[in-house]
């Protein structure tokens, strides 16, 4: 496959309706700039995103006359923001807010045409997150039901870009039988790797719980002092997760958000919340995670295939404590997800 080849890969049309039908994190609201175009890929699309006050704006960033990018690092090249519009940065054509090209500099008085435009997609700020969606009717998003009270602290992390398939990622984030391997000393102790069965349901609608998962951790509390811990995970979109580790009134919780940006690659967007006293500020919080991140990053980066696959005939191996990691499987079956797996063969034969 040559580099042109790829190039169009990266844009080649997504049929997988349930992923196309979800919300995606591309940044972090609280920290763009206003009026700069930036890229950023969504299921292997380019889009160009800008902020105007309260609102971010979302377009597919490829330019219908001579296929130019609207954003780059070079400002002579970029594309230029007023509002609502964008102005390639090649032949200066103008688009409107609905995507139509409304300015042609070059012949003026051209009469437009109806493929003269670009894809104008939905975005909106929630949890101080920008989400795009490619999809004129998406699913809502989970909510964060920790989100603006008072009794919680939050913590942002990442963004994490990541090199293998949000289903790889997912299934790392909820799997603790890990710990003891890749977080030896930070997240799991390698003399305590036990993980005891734990329950697991899954829902067509709803998607996946695990309950009642149990692993040692060295230092849980910011004690010093190892322990047993229970965890809960929800996994209500296929890129979605949130988890709970609580003992009585105290909880620790995680919102994250596994972006693909290709099929093989992916993006994770985090916020830690928790409700008792740590005594760490929240940059060495966020630098505690970058290091844990850092560790699956790199161990997720060598594990092959990048997709996930759905079949135990293209290479996978389960035992109990993998229990939510075959039921994701199962449940992205019945979904009928294709982004980012490996779908079964179909039968040969008659
Ligand atoms: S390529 Fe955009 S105006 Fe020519
Ligand atoms: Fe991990």
């Amino acid at each position: 496959v040559n580099k042109q080849r790829i190039d169009e890969l990266l844009d080649e049309e997504v049929d997988d309706h349930y992923m196309l039908n979800q919300w995606y994190v591309v940044e972090r609201f609280s920290q763009m700039q206003e009026n700069v175009p930036i890229e950023k890929y969504v299921l292997g699309k380019s889009i160009v995103i800008w902020r105007i006050g309260d609102k971010v704006h979302a377009r597919r960033n490829h330019c219908p006359h001579e296929g130019a990018r609207f954003t780059s690092a070079n400002p002579r090249v970029q594309g230029k923001i007023d509002g609502a519009t964008i102005q390639c940065g090649y032949h200066g054509w103008i688009y409107n807010e609905e995507g139509k090209a409304t300015k042609y500099p070059s012949n003026q008085n051209t009469k437009a045409r109806s493929h003269w435009c670009i894809d104008v997609y939905q975005t909106q700020v929630l949890y101080d997150w920008v989400w795009v969606t490619l999809s004129s009717s998406p699913m809502d998003i989970p909510l964060f039901r920790q989100w603006g009270d008072p009794t919680y602290r939050f913590v942002a992390a990442g963004p994490y870009p990541t090199d293998t398939s949000f289903g790889r990622s997912i299934l790392n984030a909820g799997d603790v039988s890990h710990f003891a391997f890749v977080h030896d000393k930070t997240l799991g102790d390698v003399d305590h790797p036990e993980v005891p069965f734990y329950t697991v349901s899954r829902d067509f609608s709803a998607g996946i719980i695990a309950k009642d998962v149990h692993v040692w951790q060295p230092d849980p509390d910011g004690s010093g002092i190892g322990k047993d811990v229970c965890y809960t995970f929800y996994i209500p979109r296929p890129h979605i997760q949130t988890f709970d580790k609580c003992e009585q009134e105290s909880c620790f919780c995680i919102y994250l958000v596994v972006t693909p940006n290709t099929e093989t690659t992916c993006t994770w967007w985090m916020w830690m919340t928790f409700n008792y006293e740590i005594e760490k500020s929240d940059v060495e919080i966020e630098r505690f995670q970058d290091e844990v991140s850092q560790d699956d990053r790199d161990l997720l980066g060598g594990i092959r295939p990048a997709k996930l696959p759905l079949d135990p005939k293209d290479g996978y191996t389960l035992i109990p404590a993998d229990e939510t990691a075959l039921n994701y499987r199962k449940w992205l079956l019945q979904l009928g997800v294709t982004y980012g797996v490996i779908q079964p063969r179909k039968k040969s034969g008659q």
